[in-house]
């Protein structure tokens, strides 16, 4: 199966009651392994996780902390990027070389480079 495959697997297991925008996110770590993930959204809206941040937390809490590439599965007409929030916990964990594949309905995919979506992004070399 493709990364796109695997986020697009991933989307299914959403849990978004509320904003029924279902997102799966497949991430493939340094040493070739791929972590899942899925939105899953809260009553208390604010409690919400996105499913880059899941995936790239379930790959972090293994142990994994260097990426390859990213995929991001969406029913958008327009594949959506990821949001700040998620862009800023890449930022942490990606060089700006990593491929972020968005995937969008009826097939439609675009890829961007980590540098390209957060060109300036303040990470550990910003800190004193
Ligand atoms: N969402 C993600 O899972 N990833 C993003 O990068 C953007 C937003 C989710 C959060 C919420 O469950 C739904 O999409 C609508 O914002």
């Amino acid at each position: 199966m493709t990364l796109q495959q695997q986020a697009r697997q991933a989307q299914r297991a959403a849990y978004a009651p509320y904003s029924h925008f279902k997102v799966g996110c497949a991430v493939e770590t340094a040493d070739g392994e791929i972590y899942t993930g899925c939105n899953v959204e809260n009553a208390s809206y604010g409690a919400t996780l996105c499913a880059e941040r899941v995936a790239i937390t379930k790959a972090v809490s293994d142990g994994h902390r260097k990426f390859r590439r990213i995929a991001v599965a969406t029913d958008a007409p327009n594949p959506a990027p990821p949001c700040g929030q998620c862009r800023q916990v890449m930022a942490e964990f990606c060089d700006p070389d990593v491929e972020v594949i968005l995937c969008g309905a009826n097939e439609i995919e675009s890829s961007h480079s980590f540098g390209e979506l957060l060109p300036f992004p303040f990470n550990q070399s910003s800190l004193l």
